[in-house]
């Protein structure tokens, strides 16, 4: 039986049958890049991206848009015109100054706080009950700035943080150890930037405690994937100075941290419940308060839900709390 446009296909939920929106403000490298792994992972039915620079966006969304047959279900929009916002269900915020090679992601506060400051009022008049989540760096301050500017409830504003970071930490510890990154469990914690801490502790590949991950039979009944304190350190360092190597090597990052926002999208869209590191105001956790930073929380329809009070050692609560004062240092100084 064939459907005529005018069918009514049952009484449903009226708002089940309301096309979910993300907007995506920014049309650069992050942000295009973000639309399109949002649309093909199928996470949202309309995409708007909005840009104050009206060819470059109507480009990006045109060249997306030139696809769609490819993805799942969906259409996509582009204009320099905060209206294309209007009553998103999620606003991803990715507009910023670019990170240039050797620039940490804090020397960028001034330039990303002035932009919060004006962008943010008209955003939320165009999408008021919009979750919000921040990508633009200094992620960290540029979420508790736009908290601040908004005055949106600290559940519906929140930053992409270090999901990212999880997930390179999750790569590099799959590829050392042999075993698939699907049950590799471990979270970076802090800022999203030098100060962020690997939570050891808490972190299992398979069931087995990483920290007493001692390898598998490898060639010739030797062991590989060993994880001793070197090798963690490493690959710390290595996590932390992922960025800069590809800033480096090709001017930006793109694809994971739009993979990475893709999947805090859905756990909103989708009201999933999803534990991610996302970057949020920290009120008496673990003793820390008044700043924005990464502990793994509950992400659902909602925004930001529980921040789980997982286990630390004292090494990383100190951590935290060193990520903490530094954040909390570059908030001060511009006035926040
Ligand atoms: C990075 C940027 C998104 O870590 O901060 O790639």
């Amino acid at each position: 039986q064939q459907f005529s446009d005018g069918d009514d296909l049952g009484a449903g939920d009226a708002r089940s049958r309301r096309t979910t929106k993300l907007a995506v403000v920014g049309a650069g490298s992050v942000g295009a890049t973000m639309a399109y792994a949002a649309l093909m992972r199928g996470a949202a039915r309309s995409v708007a991206l909005y840009d104050i620079n009206a060819a470059k966006v109507e480009a990006e969304a045109l060249d997306i848009g030139h696809g769609i047959q490819f993805m799942p279900m969906a259409e996509i929009t582009g204009s320099d015109d905060i209206e294309v916002c209007r009553d998103a269900d999620v606003v991803v915020v990715t507009a910023g100054a670019k990170q240039k090679p050797g620039q940490t992601r804090l020397d960028l506060a001034q330039a990303t706080i002035s932009l919060v400051r004006s962008m943010m009022p008209q955003l939320v008049e165009v999408a008021p009950d919009a979750v919000y989540v921040m990508v633009t760096n200094p992620v960290d301050i540029v979420t508790y700035a736009a908290l601040k500017v908004s005055g949106l409830p600290a559940n519906q504003l929140f930053g992409s943080g270090t999901v990212l970071d999880s997930s390179r930490l999750r790569y590099l510890l799959a590829r050392h150890t042999g075993v698939a990154v699907q049950n590799i469990h471990a979270y970076i914690a802090g800022e999203h930037g030098d100060s962020e801490i690997p939570l050891w502790s808490s972190a299992s590949i398979g069931s087995v405690p990483l920290v007493e991950w001692r390898g598998m039979p490898g060639p010739g009944g030797s062991v590989v994937g060993r994880l001793g304190p070197e090798d963690r350190e490493r690959i710390a360092e290595e996590v932390v100075n992922s960025a800069y190597r590809i800033i480096a090597g090709k001017g930006a990052t793109n694809y994971a941290v739009a993979l990475a926002g893709s999947r805090i999208i859905e756990a909103v869209l989708n009201d999933e419940n999803r534990v991610l590191p996302v970057s949020s105001l920290l009120e008496g956790y673990r003793g820390i308060s008044d700043v924005c930073l990464s502990v793994p929380s509950v992400v659902g329809r909602t925004g930001v839900g529980a921040r789980l009070e997982i286990a630390l050692s004292d090494s990383e609560l100190d951590g935290l709390r060193r990520s903490a004062d530094a954040l909390r240092d570059v908030a001060r100084q511009f006035g926040l």
